[in-house]
């Protein structure tokens, strides 16, 4: 019988129960709904749970063993069979194990910062003004996020990033940069990823001075063959998945862009929430709760998306972030043991940031025929003089949460609102790096989590290999040599070189 057995019924239990209903019948779960770490906070109540779902929702925690599993991931247990590997991204950001595996982790970890710290120094010596950061997925998006949300406006280097193999991506970022002035960053855990090395070779002839490539890898051979030294060579190990990389040497263009001690500010705030979600009991653990209500949202209220909106400009990246690290990591159909899970697992996440999507697609979420559960994100403390901007973002954030939960009624069908729109609102108290370490890492042990409650494996990807595979056996036919096998592909490639 599957693990959320149960569920089922709670939610038949709770069919015409409306949020507003919930919080009627019983006032207190808004602010017994709510837990805290450090400077975040989080309000479960406009869920639509009440305290007898949460019981069986924390049972199924218990049963699931989830307190024991966070304990095994911070072990360095074989969390990645398929693979045979670890994930020990919170060895790459504190001292929360005892086991040896992970204090072996650790010391190459620490080892590795001191070199990030000694290569930044040599860059600030220089005159180089701008950074060029060459990778893709876990190797971009991370750093991406991060150097958006983070770098201060006088920060001395200016960071920017090529990821897409399509040519525009590094003739749009060279074209404005001075190759006298720049250095670059080729970051690609195996060194090859072919968007990577082509975006890589583009910026090595463009560069003016070798001496100025840098290289983040766990395959040093590559990397010496693609024509950077050790000396300049950041490790990395295969401990750590790439979409959980950015507190590794992969955050390099994070740590320029910040300053070494902002970025060890982003680890600690990540170690912190490593900490909470490995230690706090699972009714104060916010990591454990925030998976416990996707399952709930997925699997008893069946919803297929899940959004996620955060209210503040500088984590408008978040969104895209959050796509690589939940859907690659949940997008699977088998249980770790091969067999095919019985229920659903990975909705589609999406998202963006408000109050621009407040005009795009939230006429969806207010009156579409589908219930899309959200998370939004709110930072109470403004960083910078425009006071009634900040107050009216805030004032936004709060209507939209309330809106969707309760509706309005109209004897105008057109104008009215079902509301019973469940979500999450979390509350920073500052966008800091510690603040966003925290919530990054939170959404990482909370997709974990979700993967333990649902048997898969959330620390593999072998869904994205088939398209590479069938492109590199398609490359020689677009370039006239061979033909598809495929009937469609064939006709299409009759189309591209008669119209190229
Ligand atoms: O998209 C597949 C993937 O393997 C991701 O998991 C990874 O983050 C990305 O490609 C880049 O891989 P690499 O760092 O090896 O270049």
């Amino acid at each position: 019988m599957s693990m959320l057995a149960g569920l089922d019924a709670e939610a038949r239990r709770l069919a015409n129960t409306s949020i507003s209903d919930l919080i009627r019948q019983d006032p207190a779960r808004a602010s017994d709904f709510a837990l805290r770490c450090g400077g975040l906070y989080a309000n479960f109540a406009r869920q639509r749970y009440d305290r007898t779902a949460l019981d069986a929702l924390f049972a199924i925690a218990e049963r699931a063993d989830l307190v024991g599993a966070m304990r095994r991931l911070l072990d360095g247990a074989i969390v990645n069979p398929s693979e045979g590997r670890a994930a020990l991204h919170s060895a790459l950001r504190g001292d929360n194990s005892t086991s040896q595996v992970a204090i072996g982790a650790r010391a190459q970890a620490v080892d590795a910062q001191a070199r990030m710290r000694a290569l930044i120094e040599q860059l600030e010596a220089s005159d180089v003004t701008d950074i060029v950061s060459v990778g893709i997925g876990g190797s971009d998006l991370g750093p991406r996020l991060m150097v958006d949300a983070l770098a201060l406006h006088d920060a001395r280097f200016k960071v920017h990033f090529i990821s897409n193999v399509d040519g525009n991506a590094a003739q749009r970022v060279l074209a404005g940069l001075d190759p006298e002035r720049s250095a670059a960053i080729v970051i690609s855990k195996t060194f090859g990823t072919q968007e990577t090395l082509l975006n890589g070779g583009i910026v090595r002839e463009w560069l003016s001075n070798d001496e100025r490539l840098y290289a983040v890898s766990t395959n040093a051979e590559r990397v010496a063959a693609f024509g950077v030294p050790p000396e300049r060579t950041l490790p990395m190990w295969d401990w750590v998945g790439g979409r959980y990389s950015l507190w590794s040497a992969v955050g390099f263009p994070i740590a320029l862009a910040l300053g070494m001690d902002r970025f060890l500010e982003l680890l600690d705030g990540a170690a912190a929430m490593d900490a909470h979600a490995a230690n706090a009991a699972p009714r104060d653990n916010i990591a454990i709760l925030h998976a416990l209500t996707a399952v709930w949202n997925r699997n008893a209220l069946h919803a297929a998306t899940q959004a996620v909106l955060p209210y503040d400009d500088r984590l408008k990246l978040l969104p895209a972030y959050l796509q690589q690290l939940v859907m690659e990591s949940l997008g699977k159909s088998v249980r770790i043991e091969g067999d095919a899970v019985e229920v659903d697992t990975v909705p589609v996440w999406w998202g963006g940031a408000g109050t621009d999507t407040q005009h795009s697609f939230f006429q969806a979420l207010h009156q579409g025929t589908q219930v899309v559960p959200a998370d939004f994100i709110g930072v109470l403390q403004a960083d910078h003089p425009h006071a009634q901007n900040h107050a009216a973002l805030l004032a936004n954030l709060l209507a939209q949460t309330e809106a969707l939960a309760n509706g309005q009624g109209s004897d105008d069908p057109h104008r009215r609102y079902p509301g019973n729109r469940p979500s999450t609102l979390f509350l920073l108290d500052a966008l800091t790096p510690r603040s966003l370490g925290m919530l990054v890492a939170l959404y990482e042990h909370s997709v974990y989590l979700q993967s333990v409650l649902w048997g898969i494996n959330a620390f593999d990807q072998f869904g994205v290999e088939l398209g590479k595979q069938v492109a590199s056996r398609l490359l020689p036919a677009l370039e006239g040599e061979g033909e598809a096998d495929d009937a469609v592909t064939k006709v299409l490639l009759r189309e591209f070189s008669q119209r190229r």
